[in-house]
């Protein structure tokens, strides 16, 4: 098994490397400097500007109003500190309807020390996928429950529970790989498709209530230290600081129930 060495900052390839190595890949989300040091020193492989920052950090019910200068403000933030971490921001809701659109706001995200870029869905967005990839912009899909569509969707919802919404969930995610996605998010599905989606593509996979078996974890920082985020708490979600005692404590012990495969367990995951 290959062991990352701790101090090597991580690149795009090194990522497929650990996939094949079979070697679990750690993310949290962060918004800021000091917790983004605190990550990187205790052993986080990627963190991700996420978009959820609307809802953790602005106090909205939803990702919608994040608009690309707050992404890009969080990011040049967090960028300047970070030593081994690769850094992954957020197309907020909109910026990437189009994909010329996609392609300015994703180059102003790696001009702020983004190294890669993360967007929901598949069906249009594979041609926005490809679009950035060829023009050299790495590209992390999301799929499953995808937060920017929780107006046409209903609410936050467990997703690819029939057997029809898992096959296009597998779809998807194969196309999103040969449109160049190097890395697949896959969020709030029953574990037993977080393992179909993994084992179909050759692209890790980091999970968020998608079960043990995808390729890496990600949790939204507040939600792993246990902060009230003002909305019901979903099932897959372990507030890490009561068992870590400090927020370095915590990290590590993330690290560690992530890499030893032992999180999430079966009390958060969706059967
Ligand atoms: O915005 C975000 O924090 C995310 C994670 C839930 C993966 O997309």
């Amino acid at each position: 098994m290959s062991t990352h060495a701790d101090e090597k900052p991580w690149t795009i390839p090194a990522l497929a490397e650990a996939k094949r190595n079979g070697r679990k890949l750690t993310m949290l989300t962060v918004y800021d400097a000091g917790f983004a040091r605190t990550l990187d020193q205790n052993g986080i492989d990627t963190v991700l500007i996420g978009d959820s920052l609307g809802m953790v950090v602005q106090g909205h019910d939803s990702t919608l109003p994040v608009t690309v200068d707050n992404m890009v403000y969080h990011t040049e933030i967090v960028a300047r500190v970070l030593k081994r971490a690769l850094l992954i921001a957020d197309l907020p809701f909109q910026s990437d309807a189009t994909p010329e659109r996609a392609l300015d706001a994703a180059t102003r995200l790696l001009r702020a020390g983004a190294r890669m870029v993360k967007l929901e869905g598949a069906g249009y967005k594979l041609d926005v996928i490809r679009y950035l990839t060829e023009r050299d912009i790495p590209v992390c899909s999301h799929l499953g429950l995808t937060p920017q569509s929780v107006l046409t969707i209903g609410g936050f919802k467990i997703q690819g529970r029939e057997e029809a919404a898992a096959a296009k969930l597998v779809a998807d995610a194969q196309a999103a790989a040969e449109a160049g996605a190097a890395m697949i998010v896959l969020e709030c599905m029953p574990s037993v498709l977080g393992k179909r989606i993994t084992e179909a593509v050759s692209v890790p996979t980091i999970g968020i209530g998608a079960g043990p078996d995808c390729d890496g974890q990600v949790l939204v920082l507040h939600d792993f230290l246990g902060l009230d985020s003002g909305h019901r708490r979903p099932r897959f979600v372990k507030d890490f600081l009561a068992e870590g005692g400090s927020v370095a404590g915590a990290v590590r012990a993330y690290v560690e129930a992530v890499r030893n495969g032992s999180f999430p367990d079966a009390e958060h995951a969706y059967q």
